[in-house]
Formats: C-alpha cells, structure tokens, sequence
C-alpha cells in the first residue's frame, strides 16, 4: 500500500526524536515498529483521502493512534491480562524486557500520542478536537478490555448483544477513532463526518469479529500471535457465540455495513472500501 512508504518513515521519526532513557526509547522501538499492519494509521489515511487531496494531513493523527494501539497491545499480552509470549512474530514486549518496563513503557506510549497530538505546530482547534477524539476512544479501549478480562458487563444482555458491546469497546472504538481523526484532519463537512463515523463502526466491529475467527481457525505462523487461546481463557467471542459460519456470515454483514455507508462520498472513499474487503478477507 502507497500511503505506508509514509507512514513507516513518520512513526520512525517519531521513535528516533525521542528524548527519554535509552531502555525506555527501545522498549517503545520494539512495540510501534516491527511487523505491525498499521490498519489505524492507513484508516486514517484513506478517510482523510475520502473528504480531502492531500491526506498526507492525517499522518500526526495516524502516529497517535498507532501509539495508543501499540500500548493497547503491550498491556493486553501483559501475565495479568492475556499472557502472551508472542506478538507479531516476537517476543512480547514484557517477555524481551520485563514487565516493569512493558508497563512503564505502555504508559509512556499513551502519554505520548496526546503529546504528539498537542504538538505547538499544528492548529489549535484541529489539535482540541483530535485529543478529544483520542481519549474519547482511549476509554472505550480500556472499558472494553475491563469487560473482556473481568466482565462486569451490564444485566440483562444476550450473549450476541454482551459480545457485541466487548467488541465495539476493545477494538471498535480505535478503529472508529482512526477513521474519525482522519476525517476531521482532512477537515471534513459534518455529513461526510458521520458517513465516515458510520463506516468506522461497521469496520471496527468487524475486524474484531475476524481476530475472532483468525484466533480458531488460523497458526501461529500467519498470525504472529498464539492462536486457539480466546477459547481457553473463556473470552467471549463471535465464534463462541454464532458458530463459525454465524460469525462468518457476521463479517459479511458488517462489511456489507462498510460500503454501505461509503456510498454519499463517491469515488473518493474507494481506498476505505478497497481496505475493509481486504480486511474481512484477511489471513493474519
Ligand atoms: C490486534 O490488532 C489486536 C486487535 C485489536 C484485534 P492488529 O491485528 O491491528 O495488530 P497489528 O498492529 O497488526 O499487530
Ligand atoms: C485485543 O483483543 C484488544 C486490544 C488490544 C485493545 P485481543 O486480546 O483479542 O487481541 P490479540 O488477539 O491479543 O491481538
Ligand atoms: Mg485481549
Ligand atoms: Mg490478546
Ligand atoms: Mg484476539
């Protein structure tokens, strides 16, 4: 895809400028870069290519995103959460260089996409409204993994609508975020903002419906991850609660969902749908 040969560069950048312990700047080097998909980032990108001509503009957005992502990932393979030993394709980061520093170093990665955001060049309102973005879905993140990991989700709920609130939370608000912030980087009208937004949601949800699926049906080889651990850990999943084809037919739904609400931009949203059938169709 074009737009990582800037994206790469830009998170680059961003962990080589730095200033912070060298153990520390190593430790945020091993979990932003290495063989990451940069789905938020290139989200970001192409909703800012739907409203505008240059979404070069959404690369400060991107780099943020990606760093709440990347701490999202830390803290969630940390012994206390998922206790994961691999993540894409490596060690994790609190097996390479102890939990305290994958604790410390999640912590720096969430305080500094909020820096990058504010960063004194960039206009103020746009910088406001990004940061407020950012935290926004920050805590749907956080609210998502509480539900995952300790439950405590609300009474009353069937499973399909208890999963679908998980899902929406854990990964559907980032996912959301990244399309948002690209959006509004590339200064988009309100209408074409909740076109987006609707996008947004449909992909979000859906990409953690194929994680779902990829968890079962898919190896540690094309995942650079453990995989058939959701169930084992009695994670409440879309497989667990539809099937697999249930599931499957679930991503169809929602990518159907996607493109859908692409439809009022035309042919300047053809990279969000060019992107969302990749991603119901992915392998790793
Ligand atoms: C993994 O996200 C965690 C989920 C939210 C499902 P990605 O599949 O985007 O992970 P990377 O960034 O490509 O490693
Ligand atoms: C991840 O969900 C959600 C977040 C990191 C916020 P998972 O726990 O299913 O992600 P993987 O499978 O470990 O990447
Ligand atoms: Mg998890
Ligand atoms: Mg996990
Ligand atoms: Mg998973």
């Amino acid at each position: 895809m074009a737009c990582l040969e800037q994206i790469e560069p830009a998170l680059e950048r961003f962990v080589n400028g730095l200033a912070l312990p060298i153990a520390l700047v190593d430790a945020i080097r091993y979990a932003v870069l290495g063989r990451g998909k940069r789905l938020r980032p290139v989200l970001a990108w192409h909703a800012c290519a739907a409203v505008h001509p240059e979404p070069a503009r959404s690369l400060r957005a991107g780099v943020a995103v990606e760093l709440v992502h990347a701490f999202s990932l830390v803290h969630d393979d940390l012994p206390a959460m998922d206790d994961d030993d691999l993540r894409r394709g490596m060690p994790t980061l609190h097996v390479h260089a102890g939990e305290a520093m994958a604790i410390l170093a999640g912590d720096a990665m969430l305080a500094l996409a909020f820096q990058h955001l504010a960063d004194p060049t960039e206009e103020p309102r746009l910088a406001a409204a990004l940061v407020g973005e950012l935290a926004h879905a920050t805590g749907g993140m956080i609210a998502g993994q509480v539900y995952d990991t300790l439950g405590g989700l609300p009474e009353g709920l069937s499973d399909l609508d208890r999963v679908r609130l998980v899902h929406r939370n854990k990964t559907g608000a980032l996912i959301r975020a990244a399309v948002r912030m690209g959006a509004m980087a590339g200064d988009a009208s309100a209408g074409d903002l909740a076109a987006l937004t609707r996008f947004g949601d449909a992909a979000g949800l859906m990409f953690q419906v194929v994680d779902d699926l990829l968890d079962v049906e898919s190896t540690v080889e094309q995942t650079g991850k453990r995989t058939r651990k959701d169930a084992p850990l009695g994670k409440l999943t879309y497989p667990g609660v539809l099937g697999i084809d249930g599931a499957r037919r679930e991503v169809e739904d929602l990518e159907r969902l996607a493109l859908q609400a692409l439809r009022p931009l035309g042919p300047a949203s053809h990279g969000l749908a060019a992107l969302v059938a990749i991603l119901a169709r992915r392998r790793s």
